[in-house]
């Protein structure tokens, strides 16, 4: 029904980008995209009025979007880009399919099938199925990665995700366009590094983007190393749902504290990551105070209450054993321990409210631990 109707609209309509790609390698397919020679919205409002979805469209982009459960469809209306300048956004002006391709960032994104009510043939222009079959990113040429430096983190990307390798010229280029990261806005490097980075390949991509110099390119020094890795996969083993705060602060944990919480700030990282890269240099300080092991229960639980608990476990994977311990033990057994002693039973006992209650909250809790661990000796 879709396709007579964009027959009838006079429309040419074509699979392309990524959903061709991800059929042809048998990969789950994700959204769909589809470029429509014509008005893409226009086709999109026929479709939405019989087809009971969500429709946003984008007119100055000529686009809309159908969305419907955990899926989406774009509609394009094919379109030619033209770079004013590098890094910087394209110019855009309506085209055919072909100028819509050519405008891509690699052969294997670069295929299209038509939407008609018969077998087709594949449509592609720059043998993007032959670099599939050899597991080659190639840009389409010279300019790709300086006129849109994004596109770098895209090709480590589907590197990581589709286990493929960059085609040796395409390597040479995107070193060349590193430096142009710099020129490229922190919401645009965020679109992609925040995918990069939640994607479930990410620790690999993370290896190919430091071996590749990228990550030095984009936080000035640091890197991932091959004992990083390792913390990271110990830790995201159990908390996979928190893989963005944990990669990003061990990569964090590689800079200075202050560029740490630069590049925090300037990719806009969601506040709690925000406050755990800000409280790191406060945990480290602790590290000679933690490395003695006579510290009571009480006097452990006052020192490491006011941290994240995701923080503790992304700092300790790094530190002596005899710190892992204290903290598991911590985060274990005295953390989830409610005080007994509240501001109301102060209240209660006629003490007058002020400052003070603070320190009688934190001096009774520390006692309430202190007796916790010498009735549970064998815990700690
Ligand atoms: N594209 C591009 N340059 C970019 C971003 C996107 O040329 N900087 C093109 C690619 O051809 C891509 C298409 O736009 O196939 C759609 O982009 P996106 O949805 O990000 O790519 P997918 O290939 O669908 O990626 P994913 O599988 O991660 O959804």
């Amino acid at each position: 029904w879709l396709i007579q109707t964009a027959n009838t609209h006079n429309c040419a309509c074509y699979l392309v980008g990524g959903c061709v790609r991800d059929w042809l390698l048998e990969r789950p397919v994700g959204d769909i995209d589809v470029v429509v020679e014509g008005d893409a919205i226009a086709l999109a409002k026929v479709w939405a009025a019989v087809w009971p979805d969500q429709l946003h469209t984008h007119p100055p982009f000529g686009t809309a979007t159908l969305s419907w459960q955990d899926s989406s469809l774009d509609l394009i209306s094919a379109r030619s880009e033209y770079y004013p300048q590098p890094a910087a956004l394209p110019v855009v002006s309506f085209a055919n399919l072909a100028a819509d391709l050519a405008r891509r960032d690699f052969t294997i994104n670069c295929l299209a099938l038509r939407l008609i009510n018969q077998p087709t043939e594949l449509i592609d222009p720059q043998h993007g199925y032959a670099d599939l079959q050899h597991g080659l990113i190639r840009v389409l040429h010279d300019l790709s990665f300086i006129n849109d430096p994004t596109r770098i983190l895209r090709a480590i990307r589907f590197a990581a995700r589709l286990n493929f390798e960059l085609e040796p010229q395409t390597a040479i280029l995107l070193q060349h366009a590193l430096p142009w990261l710099d020129q490229t806005t922190p919401a645009r490097l965020w679109n992609e590094l925040g995918l990069l980075l939640t994607e479930p390949s990410a620790l690999v991509a993370l290896s190919l983007a430091d071996s590749w110099g990228v990550l030095n390119q984009l936080f000035g020094s640091g890197g991932w190393s091959a004992s990083l890795n390792q913390q990271a996969q110990t830790l995201l083993a159990n908390q996979s749902d928190q893989q963005l705060a944990i990669v990003w602060l061990l990569l964090m944990s590689q800079l200075a504290p202050s560029a740490a919480q630069t590049q925090t700030q300037r990719f806009s990282l969601p506040k709690p990551i925000r406050l755990m890269v800000e409280q790191w240099p406060q945990l480290v300080a602790f590290e000679a105070t933690l490395s003695q092991t006579t510290l009571s229960a009480g006097q452990l639980d006052r020192l490491l209450s006011p941290f994240e608990p995701l923080l503790l476990e992304v700092w300790a994977s790094n530190q002596a054993t005899s710190i892992q311990h204290q903290i598991k033990y911590y985060l274990q057994y005295l953390r989830p321990i409610a005080s007994i002693l509240t501001g109301r039973d102060l209240q209660a006992q006629g003490i007058p409210a002020g400052p003070n209650y603070k320190t009688l909250l934190a001096e009774a809790r520390e006692r309430q631990l202190d007796q916790f661990e010498q009735a549970n000796p064998n815990l700690c």
